[in-house]
């Protein structure tokens, strides 16, 4: 079977894909070498991003033991690892839909690990031996802001308004990157807690930029992924498949809702004494009471007003009109403070109500008040008070899709 390969290739002349197959079929029909002579097999013309063996990261992860599994997404199972220099990775083992071709797989992770940038994940290489396809990162030690900021009452280290404000400045500065800078530019498509990532001192990175690429085109992230993601989800990214940069856009403006408010946009069924967090902030803003979603574990210890400007920036971003929602270097300007906000008129943001079963969707009531961000009468209880049965008509997924087009 090789050596037909090999006599395949060489009669197409190309040999390029003749030391790639060789080097594929070796390891499916394990040809017996040693560590270092398949080391230097790499598929050739591929420069820059270093390939693992299969064989390595068996070693590094105590051949993919549950103990050093540390989560699971869309893409496949996240492993700890130590690499044989000592380094600690987490590696990533694709799941079999990505079938794409040796050549093509490392075309696109060539494209990826060359994106440097302080506030996106490094990618440190791959491997690719028989079906697997693996990607190795460096290994973050305090894992998802989902995992760690997001988690709730688990919630094991507390997150200071200085921490947090540099949080949402690094995501907007990796995006901003990710969007402006690297060419052809790079849309992420899921932006969202469990994706960004934070090192020893909290500095936030960006993961799985450019994964989305690695998978059929046909097999998009809405259609397989739909639960863990909606609540990111711009509107016409969802509902009709429209991806801009701008989509990006408002899946950061959750986020940044979401990091000052210290709660998840959706992490149940939404109803109306606990909406969705962007309802709420839109309430909120509109009742000039923003204040009372902040997140009362940093007690006192903030400047209201930044933390008011920092959910209205969030609000501009989640605008239903894409066109109105900033650039993302426009954001980064406005979360260091050096664009102002005054006078900027926030619209009503895009929501995806639902996507299954029923749900509620909120009249638009008054009219936005020119200041969100006077002080509450600290009633404590802001959500419930504010989405009495009457504030809240119910909808089928259906409608709720319908009134999102309509309104265009
Ligand atoms: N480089 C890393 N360092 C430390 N932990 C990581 C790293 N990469 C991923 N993880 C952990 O593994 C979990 C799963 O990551 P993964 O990207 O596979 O799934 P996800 O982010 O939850 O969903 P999605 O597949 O949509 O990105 C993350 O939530 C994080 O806790
Ligand atoms: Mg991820």
């Amino acid at each position: 079977m090789l050596q037909d390969s090999i006599l395949i290739c060489l009669r197409g002349g190309d040999i390029e894909r003749c030391l790639a197959v060789v080097c594929f079929q070796s390891a499916v029909v394990g040809f017996p070498r040693s560590y270092e002579q398949q080391r230097s097999m790499k598929v050739s013309g591929i420069q820059n991003t270093r390939q693992y063996l299969y064989q390595e990261l068996c070693r590094a992860t105590d051949n993919f033991s549950p103990d050093n599994k540390i989560g699971e997404g869309g893409f496949g199972s996240v492993y700890k690892g130590v690499l044989r220099d000592g380094t600690l990775a987490a590696i990533k083992v694709l799941s079999a839909e990505s079938k794409q071709g040796v050549r093509e797989f490392l075309t696109e992770i060539t494209t990826i690990a060359e994106i440097e940038h302080e506030n996106l994940i490094k990618l440190y290489g791959c491997c690719v031996e028989g079906n697997h396809r693996i990607l190795v990162y460096g290994y973050l030690e305090n894992n998802s802001l989902s995992k760690t900021l997001l988690s709730g009452k688990n919630r094991e280290v507390e997150f200071s308004w200085d921490t947090r404000r540099g949080i949402c400045i690094g995501i907007a500065q990796g995006l901003a990157f990710l969007h402006e800078e690297v060419r052809p530019h790079i849309v992420h498509r899921d932006i969202k807690a469990s994706n960004v990532l934070l090192d020893g001192n909290f500095k936030p990175k960006i993961s799985d930029f450019g994964l989305a690429k690695l998978f059929p085109s046909n097999m998009t992230h809405i259609s397989t992924r739909v639960a863990g993601t909606t609540g990111y989800l711009a509107p016409e990214y969802a509902l009709r498949g429209q991806l801009t940069r701008k989509a990006d856009v408002y899946s950061f403006g959750i986020l940044i809702l979401e990091i000052v408010s210290g709660r998840r946009n959706m992490w149940k069924e939404a109803t109306p004494e606990e909406p969705y967090l962007l309802e709420l902030a839109w309430e909120l803003h509109k009742q000039g009471e923003l204040l009372r979603l902040i997140d009362k574990s940093m007690h006192e210890n903030f400047d209201p007003e930044e933390a008011c400007r920092y959910l209205k920036i969030g609000l501009l971003c989640t605008q239903e009109m894409p066109k109105l929602r900033p650039s993302m270097s426009t954001v980064v300007e406005m979360l260091k403070g050096e664009l102002d906000l005054e006078g900027k008129k926030i619209s009503r943001p895009g929501l995806i109500t639902a996507f299954m079963g029923h749900r509620t969707i909120l009249k638009d009531r008054d009219k936005s008040k020119d200041s969100s961000c006077t002080k509450s009468s600290g009633s404590g209880k802001a959500e419930n008070s504010l989405f009495s049965s009457k504030d809240a008509i119910t909808s089928f997924a259906t409608m709720t899709f319908n009134s999102i087009y309509d309104r265009r």
